[in-house]
């Protein structure tokens, strides 16, 4: 008998592994009317995956997503949702939980909603983002899977609701592999959980799934929306109302109509003038308006061109790490404390590390005037020769390219992080590069490489290099190598004359541990050594921008010197708690005066 139900099991998850419906990635959500399901959901722990109801790790026919209720003196049953401890979402389930702290592994969420479904609509699930893959039921029914931590999918739930009372169960595994991105080891907190909002979308049959329009260098305005359900030759409609612009287009085979035009007297979008324009996009009966900024960017020769012009990027790194609260980033509060944090340092730039930030993040960038480094977490030494670890790489990058294309403040896409040289690696991020031009050809293309030193001559010879338009290269001078006042005696040279970034220096200091600038963890000594960089980047005159690595203390389990790291990074100008230390103000001063 048992043999039997093993059989049927294994077969039933093999069906429905081939069978599991796919993510697809709706536009401008936060720009849609939509049902938010954020709030409290009833949550199981699972770590030894019973929850699928079967003996494989896919969902089998009697798991928690049949969502049943134990009925005293009634037949078996091992879990009810109903009864089981709640968990906010967004957010992640390690800070909401002491139980859950270093929790690492398979947890199901379930809560019910009621919903009516309207004539000639479609419904989607959206999630902002869950880490690390989940499963996605209503009603019982798998809706969809989708593997990646930190982008948002969308879940056709059309066919699954009900008129009325409805269930949503959706299983998160936030286990590390080694063929996951990233893999096994971060300097993050591997945050798990539903860890941005959860709402239902509604859009007509034919829906715009994607629209996107930028300034080209010859003063165009160029572009393309994507219409689901449309066929060949349905029109579409580009209204921008303050730039009289009324454009029209159709669709080709693929729903894709393609726009190109030239706009009257248009304001420039930049940091220190971040105009943006309402843009109305219409297809058949679908509506969606977008805020747009219009800008150029650009490399010539070893300097960046915005707007033409020549730009020196005062950056700032920033892990989605919530100020004070604590745990994954994911509301506009978070975002405005921490992007208010960068333009109080003088910023006109920041660096989403190591992975797409919470949209709240870009959406106010491009309000804020904030250029920004938008990175997929292919991070350190990844699976470079497993195909699954390239696919979901690929398809993390398709979907952070298609959710923020839109924004002018995201201005370099960047495909990794201090990943160790090797033929396989750089053929890896190759692919990568191919297919963000490939979608995306007006933006610059950018990683943050390791450098390498022959005693204190800094080499810049990375090869992946020769692929990239913006280099960025990470250095701890001070820190993790030599002392601070040793800094001044390293030499640069820009070999590939390209533009060069100092993608990240710095060093750690305890919030309120004072001391002699030698004295590391002190305040003084992190100042010290912002101090002496200033000093080595003086004789760095292709230097296009620097990115001190980064605005706040933030978890990470490799950090655990008692009294001083206590389970963080302690690299931050500001700590956990929102205190800044001296190093804030130096860098303050640095850039006001880089403003002039
Ligand atoms: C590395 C890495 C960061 C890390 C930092 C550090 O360069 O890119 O993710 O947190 O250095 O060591 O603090």
């Amino acid at each position: 008998m048992r043999k039997a139900a093993v059989f049927l099991a294994l077969l039933f998850s093999t069906l429905l592994a081939a069978a599991e419906p796919h993510s697809t990635s709706l536009a401008d959500v936060d720009h849609r009317p939509s049902v938010s399901l954020d709030g409290p959901w009833h949550s199981i722990v699972d770590p030894y995956k019973g929850g699928w109801g079967s003996n494989t790790d896919e969902p089998g026919p009697r798991g928690y997503a049949a969502n049943l209720h134990y009925t005293p003196g009634e037949a078996l049953l091992e879990y009810d949702f109903a009864k089981s401890p709640v968990l906010q979402v967004p957010g992640d389930w390690n800070t909401q939980r002491e139980d859950l702290f270093y929790y690492e592994g398979l947890l199901w969420y379930q809560r019910d909603f009621t919903y009516h479904p309207k004539p000639h609509t479609r419904a989607f699930l959206h999630i902002g983002a869950a880490n690390y893959s989940s499963h996605v039921f209503v009603n019982d029914v798998l809706v969809c899977g989708h593997e990646g931590g930190f982008t948002p999918f969308d879940c056709e739930i059309s066919s699954a609701v009900k008129d009325g009372a409805n269930f949503v169960v959706i299983a998160v595994d936030d286990r590390r592999e080694k063929e996951r991105v990233p893999t096994l080891k971060t300097d993050w907190y591997n945050y798990g959980g539903l860890t941005r909002s959860v709402s239902i979308v509604e859009v007509p049959e034919t829906f715009i799934d994607d629209a996107w329009l930028h300034l080209t260098p010859a003063g165009e305005i160029e572009g393309s929306v994507h219409v689901t359900g449309a066929a060949a030759g349905a029109k579409v409609a580009v209204h921008i109302p303050e730039l009289s612009v009324d454009q029209s287009a159709v669709t080709d085979e693929a729903g894709l109509a393609k726009f190109a035009f030239h706009p009257s007297s248009l304001e420039a979008w930049s940091p220190e003038h971040p105009r943006l324009y309402k843009v109305e996009y219409t297809a058949g009966s679908d509506r969606l308006q977008d805020d747009v900024g219009f800008r150029t960017i650009e490399v010539k020769g070893d300097e960046i061109l915005l707007n033409g012009k020549p730009v020196f990027l005062r950056g700032i790194n920033i892990h989605a790490e919530a100020p004070v609260r604590g745990g994954r980033a994911w509301s506009e509060e978070d975002a405005k404390t921490l992007l208010s944090w960068a333009k109080e340092l003088n910023c006109n730039f920041v660096r989403l590390a190591h992975y797409p930030h919470d949209e709240h993040m870009t959406r106010l960038a491009d309000k804020m005037g904030l250029l920004v480094w938008s990175e997929i977490p292919v991070y350190w030494s990844i699976d470079w020769t497993n195909p699954h670890t390239l696919d979901v790489a690929k398809q993390q990058l398709h979907e952070m390219i298609q959710r923020d294309h839109d924004k002018a403040s995201v201005i370099l896409w960047s495909m990794s992080n201090e990943t160790p040289v090797s033929a396989d690696r750089t053929a890896f991020i190759r692919k990568l590069i191919a297919q963000a031009r490939e979608e995306d050809s007006s933006r610059l293309i950018t990683s943050a490489l390791l450098t390498s030193f022959h005693g204190k001559t800094a080499v810049l010879d990375d090869p992946l290099g020769a692929d990239l338009d913006v280099l960025g290269y990470n250095e701890y001078i001070g820190w993790y190598m030599d002392k601070p006042d040793a800094t001044p005696e390293y030499k640069w040279e820009d070999p590939m004359h390209k533009p060069v970034v100092i993608s990240e220096f710095g060093g750690g200091a305890k919030a309120g541990l004072h001391g002699p600038v030698t004295q590391r963890f002190t305040e003084e000594y992190q100042a010290e050594i912002y101090k002496k960089q200033f000093e080595m980047f003086k004789d760095m005159p292709f230097l296009q921008g620097i990115i001190p690595w980064v605005v706040m203390d933030f978890r990470s389990p490799t950090r655990q010197l008692p009294d001083i790291q206590d389970g963080y990074n302690r690299k931050g100008l500001v700590s956990n708690k929102g205190v800044k230390k001296q190093a804030f103000s130096v860098l303050q001063d640095y850039y006001a005066k880089k403003k002039q």
